[in-house]
């Protein structure tokens, strides 16, 4: 009887045990579990000014984060912010790891397949970035040499697609230094976020950097979510296009000395 009763108990700790730890492969991303939880979680690399930047403090703060900020007002739920690589970004969002991917995503096509994206809410460009007095004037000076990019970005797409010899790099600040120390020819970053770091170096360094005229490509911006999760999504876009229509996300590019770019003004 005793060797039952042991034996049941036994049982009943392993069945808890995997309710426990197995009981869902993914969270619930769905706007009804954000409202019942009271929060909105976002997956972000804040390595991107002024979209998202990690202060010295630990704060992240920018232009998306202001954005998120207002959706979360609008939704009446606090923001969560979770850090990581780009590259982790998207793959993580995907697996429903949190709610949505925030960091100043390109909405690709090829990314749609495996992501919701919101509709965009800005334009930008992928630019060329070299040392000053740098042969390189435009995208047909890079063909026999080698660029800087960030892992997992359009950036490294299009180099790879376009046959462009390239060093990735996980965080962005090390694709810049990679230039800085004369490793690669040219770094390719998104323009806004080009124009931030370069300030930033041009402003402690006798060297400059210098933004080439000539961008790569231009595209847009938006958050994603993992497959299926309409509702929030539709939710978000509802809240984007009033923040657009408002003057709110032009406003607050300017607050951070960006140009921004209205979407509409796409081809
Ligand atoms: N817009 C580019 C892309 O989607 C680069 C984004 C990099 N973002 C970042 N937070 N480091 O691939």
């Amino acid at each position: 009887m005793k060797k039952i009763l042991a034996l049941v108990l036994a049982l009943l700790m392993v069945v808890s045990l995997f309710a426990a730890c197995g009981g869902k492969t993914t969270e619930d991303n769905s706007l009804q579990a954000v409202l019942d939880k009271g929060e909105l979680v976002i997956g972000t690399s804040p390595d991107f000014p002024p979209f998202e930047n990690l202060n010295d403090d630990g704060s992240i703060t920018g232009i998306e984060i202001d954005i998120l900020t207002k959706i979360c007002e609008k939704l009446g739920v606090t923001l969560k912010i979770e850090q990581m690589d780009f590259d982790s970004v998207l793959p993580g969002v995907q697996a429903g790891k949190f709610d949505l991917a925030v960091s100043g995503i390109t909405a690709t096509e090829e990314r749609k397949q495996n992501a919701l994206f919101t509709d965009p809410y800005c334009l930008a460009n992928i630019a060329i970035v070299v040392k000053e007095g740098s042969e390189i004037k435009g995208k047909a000076d890079l063909q026999d040499k080698t660029v800087s990019l960030q892992t997992g970005t359009t950036a490294e797409l299009y180099c790879n697609a376009n046959g462009f010899a390239n060093n990735a790099f996980q965080a962005n600040a090390d694709a810049q230094i990679a230039l800085t120390t004369g490793k690669v020819d040219a770094w390719i970053i998104d323009d806004l976020t080009a124009k931030d770091m370069v300030a930033a170096y041009n402003e402690e360094n006798a060297d400059k950097l210098v933004i080439l005229d000539e961008a790569m490509t231009t595209e847009p911006y938006g958050f994603a979510t993992k497959l299926g999760n309409d509702a929030l999504i539709t939710e978000i876009n509802t809240i984007l296009a009033d923040l657009l229509a408002d003057g709110t996300i032009k406003g607050l590019f300017e607050q951070y000395g960006a140009d921004f770019v209205d979407p509409a003004t796409a081809a």
